[in-house]
């Protein structure tokens, strides 16, 4: 039930902080990850040499995610691979690979015949899935289900964060097995998880109003581009799909240093750009190389909305408008800077007149190849 919201998009919207927080409750006590839903998977999880993640459209930016965290804190290599692409090539499979299956529905056609043809070659099978019982998991040799609540609106909002936080969890847990994390050095990791779901609650609270705003100026608009770097990456990707689905605007994501190497030719002036900006705190920060695209594209006319962390000063002089979002570590703020993304397609949708819920030539669970 829509409950009094305008729509199950922006209901689901709302809930993304407690999907993150459901996702993760019970599941970290005193340092250290407790999931026995992991418990088939913790015997070969000291010799995995390969992650392979498996989703399709937004739960395969998720997995994007999930990269950066299992290789920062357990060292393996990872592969994320569009599940309708991976068996149609002779993909490289042993016992040894874990292969994590990211989906909200737990149905989608693509990934289920992706992780059969994973499992009879041998790999271990994890399903990272929100419907309880479907059949990903069914197949799977172990779950670990995001507790996002049902998704009813067509494009996924909370499911991504919950698939995000739940990949996570798993880079820790995988962490620990390798003794790389430590209750003493996962602690500072656990305290920025735990505490996302309170700063995304401001980040929805301050930014969805100037948000919906900037949605409406821009109902004529022909093409919004996104950028992003490293976790901001598959952030930039998710807020132009988000704004294909819904608004049937061309949208791309870049990762930003790509610009220099072809897509800055689109840049004219009037395009809308929006550039998800790293904060500056962190060691080794890509935030100077950010802000220094942002004056490019603004030296040829783009309109630049940054996402940029409080008190990160640099931004207001370079772009023409300024979302925050408050400060968090490396590896958290994409969960921050995603749901002003939401909020845009959303909001474009609405002010274009679109049914936000159900956009065209859409289906909620994918169920054909
Ligand atoms: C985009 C969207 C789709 C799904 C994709 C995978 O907003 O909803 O891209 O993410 O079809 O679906 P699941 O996660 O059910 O496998």
């Amino acid at each position: 039930e829509k409950g009094g919201w305008p729509s199950f998009m922006k209901k689901e919207i709302s809930e993304e902080p407690e999907a993150i927080a459901n996702t993760l409750r019970g599941r970290l006590v005193d340092g250290r990850t407790v999931i026995p839903e992991l418990e088939p998977l913790e015997p070969v999880f000291a010799d995995i040499d390969r992650v392979v993640v498996l989703a399709c459209g937004t739960a395969y930016y998720a997995g994007m995610l999930g990269k950066y965290a299992i290789e920062a804190w357990a060292r393996i290599p990872v592969d994320v691979e569009l599940s309708h692409e991976f068996r149609y090539r002779e993909p490289v499979l042993s016992e040894r690979t874990l292969v994590v299956s990211v989906s909200q529905s737990g149905e989608t056609m693509d990934t289920l015949m992706a992780v059969k043809y994973a499992s009879a070659a041998g790999a271990r099978t994890l399903s990272i899935c929100n419907v309880q019982g479907a059949t990903i998991p069914r197949e799977s040799d172990a779950i670990l289900y995001t507790h996002a609540g049902p998704e009813v609106a067509v494009a996924s909002t909370k499911a991504f964060v919950a698939q995000a936080t739940a990949l996570y969890l798993l880079a820790l847990k995988l962490g620990e097995s390798r003794g790389l994390l430590t209750p003493e050095s996962a602690e500072p990791l656990i305290d920025e998880l735990t505490s996302l779901p309170e700063k995304l609650q401001s980040v929805i609270a301050d930014s969805s109003e100037r948000i919906a705003e900037l949605a409406k100026w821009s109902a004529d608009t022909q093409s919004v581009l996104f950028l992003g770097r490293n976790v901001g990456y598959p952030i930039a990707l998710e807020g132009a799909l988000k704004l294909k689905e819904l608004a049937y605007i061309h949208a791309e994501g870049f990762a930003a240093g790509e610009l220099k190497h072809g897509p800055i030719a689109l840049i004219e002036p009037g395009q809308l750009v929006f550039v998800v900006v790293p904060s500056p705190r962190h060691t080794g920060s890509l935030h100077p190389k950010v802000v220094s695209n942002i004056q490019e594209i603004r030296a040829r006319g783009a309109r630049v909305i940054a996402i940029a962390e409080l008190g990160d000063a640099a931004v207001v002089s370079s772009a023409d408008e300024v979302i925050r979002i408050p400060l968090a570590g490396p590896m958290f703020e994409p969960l921050l800077a995603v749901a002003p993304l939401h909020v845009f397609g959303m909001e474009l949708a609405a002010a274009k007149g679109l049914d936000v819920d159900q956009p065209r030539n859409l289906a909620k669970s994918v169920t054909v190849e």
